[in-house]
């Protein structure tokens, strides 16, 4: 039985870490684990020039704790009016992708794309420039069953969007079902995706199990098991197409166990830990480093990170809750022992 594992320095390829304090409190967990990150747009205002994009990497980078060698990554936020000519300046300003948010689909998406024929021109100059495109793939049609949404979306318009941009490099974000694994199997090699720990550690009886368990609720919401072990497959087949994204998204608790709950799952303090646990339970540790370290970059047209993480077989309890700038935030899996953990 395999009880160190040492991995080059992984990467999360989707990450939330809010502004202000409450960012100041979740960033340093990421940059202990993690070489850099994807940062998602969804402020409020969201980040949509690449001004803003910039303003807001000094202030993560701000947060950073000394001594650790953490990038972020930025993104812009997709919107029904966001100027072509903005992609020149985001591209010159380091930003690598933007994000798609189909309006209303989730967490702070009101500013969302209401068409994606809309952002077409847009869509062009990403293409030209190399920027990726990050995709929340769900429909936000009423009449579509919430639990549906994501294979709808392939149908209506991912796989228009493939034809009409075929080299345009899309990333369908924390896919959820077996209709989004198999599609982006097959999508050919300008669409991959990514998987969060929490979608391969659990299906949605888990959102239900011995009363209404809100930290257990994201968007894409948890799906059937048969889904789960697609997800599972996916992630241990040794695909490059597929790789690392926590989806990591603080909410205070207050505004989690109430009685609308927001979407997320704060996942970025153990976050190796339960990626760990999820390829060891599959037997596939050996499977872990390709996927949370090599494809990811490969992907993005950047080097590997140098340097190395490594876990030890060890059980630890997680807090059950954290600061988080005036409020607290609870890990999933907040109170319970991890069976594996991050030494260095
Ligand atoms: C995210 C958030 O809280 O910002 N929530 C979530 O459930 N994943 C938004 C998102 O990525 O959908
Ligand atoms: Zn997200």
């Amino acid at each position: 039985m395999t009880d160190t594992l040492t991995l080059t320095r992984p990467d999360d390829w989707h990450l939330h870490v809010r502004d202000g304090a409450a960012m100041a409190a979740v960033v340093p967990a990421t940059a202990r684990q993690f070489g850099r990150a994807i940062i998602m747009p969804n402020l409020r205002p969201p980040i949509t020039t690449a001004a803003a994009a910039a303003a807001y990497r000094d202030r993560i980078a701000a947060a950073v704790p000394a001594g650790l060698d953490f990038t972020p990554l930025m993104t812009l936020y997709l919107t029904d009016n966001l100027p072509a000519d903005e992609i020149t300046r985001a591209a010159e300003a380091g930003v690598v992708a933007l994000k798609l948010y189909p309006a209303g689909a989730t967490t702070n998406s009101d500013a969302g794309v209401t068409d994606i024929r809309k952002t077409y021109p847009v869509l062009e100059a990403m293409q030209r420039a190399g920027l990726k495109l990050l995709v929340h793939g769900e429909v936000t049609d009423p009449a579509v069953d919430l639990f549906d949404r994501e294979a709808v979306f392939i149908d209506r318009v991912m796989r228009p969007l493939r034809a009409d941009f075929p080299e345009l490099k899309v990333v369908f974000e924390h896919i959820t079902t077996k209709e989004a694994a198999q599609y982006v199997a097959e999508a050919g090699p300008f669409t991959a995706a990514t998987l969060t720990a929490h979608h391969l550690l659990y299906n949605r009886n888990a959102i239900f199990l011995g009363g209404l368990r809100p930290h257990y609720y994201c968007l894409p919401v948890l799906k059937r098991e048969v889904h789960r072990q697609a997800l599972l497959a996916a992630a241990t087949s040794g695909s490059d197409r597929f790789f690392l994204g926590t989806d990591s998204a603080p909410h205070a608790a207050a505004l989690k166990e109430a009685s609308v709950c927001g979407a997320g799952c704060y996942t970025a303090l153990s976050a190796l830990e339960l990626y760990a646990e999820v390829f060891d339970a599959a037997g596939a540790l050996d499977k872990l480093e390709a996927f949370a370290s090599h494809h990811g970059p490969a992907y993005y047209g950047l080097p590997r990170n140098t340097g190395t993480v490594t876990l030890r077989r060890e059980p630890y309890t997680l807090p059950e809750a954290v600061p988080f700038g005036d409020a607290l935030l609870k890990p999933l899996r907040g109170g319970e022992t991890l069976a594996w953990r991050q030494t260095v």
